[in-house]
């Protein structure tokens, strides 16, 4: 079950890495793609780009929480209950909470809850590293 076990956890890394491009993918068009002539092909095809990765943006993450959900269980039963694994764990459904929060309740207008689910990406970087460099420790 080893190997289960790092395969969920690498699929969650995976799924988390998708869903926190759609910060990039924005900041990339603002600072470079944003100015090119509208007829050029590359500013077309980085449109479709940003566009699928915007738009399932939740899709991604809600993958990622499935990925996770198998995770913590085979984790539990076969290995032991990783304090930095939890901790990530923990951060990650917050942020699902509140990017649905965002979504669902605040139709995508920017708030509080945009600052908060930015910041608790941020963290859950730091608690996915610790997580990973201590072997799942
Ligand atoms: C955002 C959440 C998480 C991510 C991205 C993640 C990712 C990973 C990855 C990539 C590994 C493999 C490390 C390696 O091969 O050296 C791993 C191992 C491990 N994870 Fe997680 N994990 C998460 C949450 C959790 C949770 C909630 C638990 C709770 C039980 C947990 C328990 C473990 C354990 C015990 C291992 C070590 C398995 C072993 O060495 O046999 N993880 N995790
Ligand atoms: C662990 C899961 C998640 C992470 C790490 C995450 C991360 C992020 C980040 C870094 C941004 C900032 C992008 C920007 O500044 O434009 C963002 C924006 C956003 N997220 Fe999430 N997110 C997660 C889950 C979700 C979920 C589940 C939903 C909806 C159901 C969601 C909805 C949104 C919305 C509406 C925005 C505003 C900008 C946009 O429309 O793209 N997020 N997310």
């Amino acid at each position: 079950m080893r190997e289960s076990g790092s395969l969920f956890g690498w699929l969650i890394t995976a799924g988390f890495v998708l869903t926190l491009l759609n910060y990039p993918v924005k900041l990339v068009y603002r600072k470079l793609v944003a100015g090119l002539p509208r007829e050029s092909k590359f500013r077309g095809t980085y449109m479709k780009v940003q566009r699928f990765i915007v738009s399932n943006h939740r899709f991604f993450a809600f993958f990622t929480g499935l990925t996770l959900l198998a995770h913590l269980v085979i984790q539990l039963i076969y290995r032991w209950p990783s304090r930095t694994g939890l901790a990530a764990g923990l951060l990650m459904v917050i942020n699902l909470a509140v990017g649905a929060y965002g979504h669902y309740f605040k139709k995508k207008k920017r708030s509080a809850w945009l600052y908060i689910h930015r910041a608790l990406a941020v963290l859950l970087i730091a608690a996915i590293v610790a997580h990973i460099v201590t072997g799942g420790r």
